[in-house]
């Protein structure tokens, strides 16, 4: 899959409404329990030029600023619709915030028609170059439209499109840093969700491996992709294991950014690469959880976006991007429930569930990553069903021995707007992984299952520090809120890539 430019125009002017010309102006308001007001200067211009129809609007609709509200009404001018979105609480204004708000008010916008759309910035309290670089985030999310696998004919007849052509952001300083971020940014988050979106017949193993192979290309960045006999050589049991059941030959994937000068830090980000998890001899039965299962590898696409938003950003740590790339399937060439694998550290593994095999092919990538002695190590999987019980479809769980690397992932998520939250590391909970035939079972208890899972990769970490996301929760959503649709949402890139660009 190749890495596609957003295709919105985004551009920075000054809050000159007189030389501005575009069809819909989109105001923030903070909230207040009171009358909202609009802040100057268009309260005047609303009283001078629009007959004051954008605060009768306010006051009819009972318009409270609150987050994700909005109001729309037609004035009479060149600028022909104006959009009142609420900012929330003045004080809790964060990027997160802005981005929504951006998001919330193109979307209103884009309902009343308009295709050129000005976005105000006079009413936050610093429009910094954080704000900036979020704004325009929210505005190339929004815009981002997955339409590959519908014909040309059904989307003409399917009247849902995205319509904007240009948002100009009046009034920013144009900060060409911040610009080129939230370009990076979205890039590699639209990408992800795409690679998560497609399905399994298309996200293949092999295509994962060629979309390295395209960030490889347009960045400039190293890659290695180890084939079948090359995992063999290494001892790569339990990533082989998962994929010996596959028609389509595994693909484990090492890309590798480097700096100009000498590395700050060295990391690894390593993703689950399932393309498919029918569960093996396991089958997913219960449900219909099986027709999802395209989405498992999500920490892939999380990681292979993460390359796409920093490579040209060019932070000054090292970074090492590592997806075991397979799928569960079924044959007669399938793990048996009881086989026994043996990792590329020596440490072998009872299959008492053919449906635990993240953590399989997980282990081989941890070890590998630990052998490029990075400073610290980061994976994200779609590993658990049990986290997303624990923590609902919004947020990530986070596991981590390590309490400094937790916090760093911990304020880059909240730059981020993505939601993460620690999870008991509990060694006693590793007690149910005890095999009576092998160093360990890859399944342990059901109570607690994501906590487990985590404690079962952590036997493949000696000394490097490592945190484990479950993303299994966040990377999909059934409805369409701010810049997020219906569907994949690319969690994990704009954290991992705040991450990387705070080293
Ligand atoms: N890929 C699944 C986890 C998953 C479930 C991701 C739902 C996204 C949505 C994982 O491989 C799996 O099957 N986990 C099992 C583990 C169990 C067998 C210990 C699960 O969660 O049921
Ligand atoms: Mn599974
Ligand atoms: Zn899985």
């Amino acid at each position: 899959m190749q890495v596609q430019a957003p295709t919105l125009e985004v551009s920075v002017a000054p809050a000159d409404l007189d030389a501005w010309q575009g069809e819909c102006l989109i105001i923030g308001c903070h909230q207040s329990e009171d009358a909202v007001l609009l802040p100057e200067p268009f309260a005047t211009l609303d009283r001078d030029r629009w007959s004051g129809l954008v605060a009768e609007a306010m006051s009819e609709s009972e318009f409270k600023g609150k987050a994700g509200s909005t109001v729309s009404t037609r004035v009479s001018d060149s600028i022909r619709k104006v959009v009142v979105v609420g900012l929330g609480d003045a004080d809790k204004l964060s990027s997160e915030a802005v981005r929504r708000a951006v998001a919330n008010g193109l979307r209103q916008a884009d309902a009343l028609k308009a295709k050129t759309v000005g976005v105000c910035a006079a009413s936050l309290p610093s429009p910094t170059s954080e704000t900036l670089a979020a704004a325009i985030e929210g505005a190339l999310l929004l815009a981002h439209q997955d339409r590959r696998f519908k014909s040309a004919g059904e989307i003409a007849s399917n009247g849902s499109t995205f319509g904007i052509e240009s948002v100009t952001l009046l009034g920013f300083d144009s900060e060409p840093a911040a610009l080129e971020k939230a370009h990076a940014i979205a890039t590699g988050t639209m990408l992800a969700r795409e690679l998560v979106a497609a399905p399994a017949n298309v996200v293949t193993p092999m295509a994962l491996a060629d979309t390295a192979q395209a960030i490889a290309d347009e960045f400039g960045l190293e890659l290695e992709i180890l084939d079948h006999e090359a995992c063999e050589a290494l001892g790569m049991g339990a990533f082989l294991g998962v994929a010996q059941a596959s028609d389509m030959p595994p693909k484990f994937i090492h890309l590798t950014y480097r700096p100009e000068g000498t590395p700050t830090r060295k990391l690894a980000l390593i993703g689950k690469g399932l393309t498919f998890d029918s569960g093996g001899l396991n089958l997913k039965v219960q449900g219909n959880s099986i027709a999802m299962m395209k989405i498992d590898m999500g920490g892939a696409a999380a990681v292979l976006g993460a390359a796409t938003a920093i490579a040209p950003l060019k932070p000054n740590a090292e970074v090492h991007f590592i997806v075991a790339a397979t799928e569960n399937m079924i044959s007669g060439r399938a793990l048996h429930p009881g086989d026994i694998l043996t990792a590329s550290n020596q440490k072998t593994i009872e299959i008492n569930n053919t449906d635990a095999e993240g953590r399989l092919t997980l282990a081989d990538a941890l070890v590998f990553a630990e052998k490029l002695e990075v400073d610290a190590m980061v994976d994200l999987a779609t590993l658990t069903g049990a986290c997303i019980v624990a923590l609902g479809n919004d947020i990530a769980g986070l596991f981590s021995p390590d309490e400094a690397l937790s916090e760093e992932l911990k304020s880059a998520a909240d730059r981020a707007g993505e939601k993460i939250w620690p999870m008991p590391m509990e060694p006693s909970y590793a007690d149910s992984l005890k095999s009576d035939v092998a160093d360990m079972k890859n399944t342990g208890a059901r109570e607690g299952g994501s906590i487990s899972a985590a404690l079962f990769l952590q036997k493949f970490v000696e000394k490097t520090a490592w945190a484990h996301l479950d993303v299994a929760g966040p990377v999909w959503t059934e409805k369409a809120a701010a810049y997020t649709h219906k569907g994949a949402t690319g969690f994990g890139v704009r954290t991992l890539a705040e991450w990387i660009l705070a080293q």
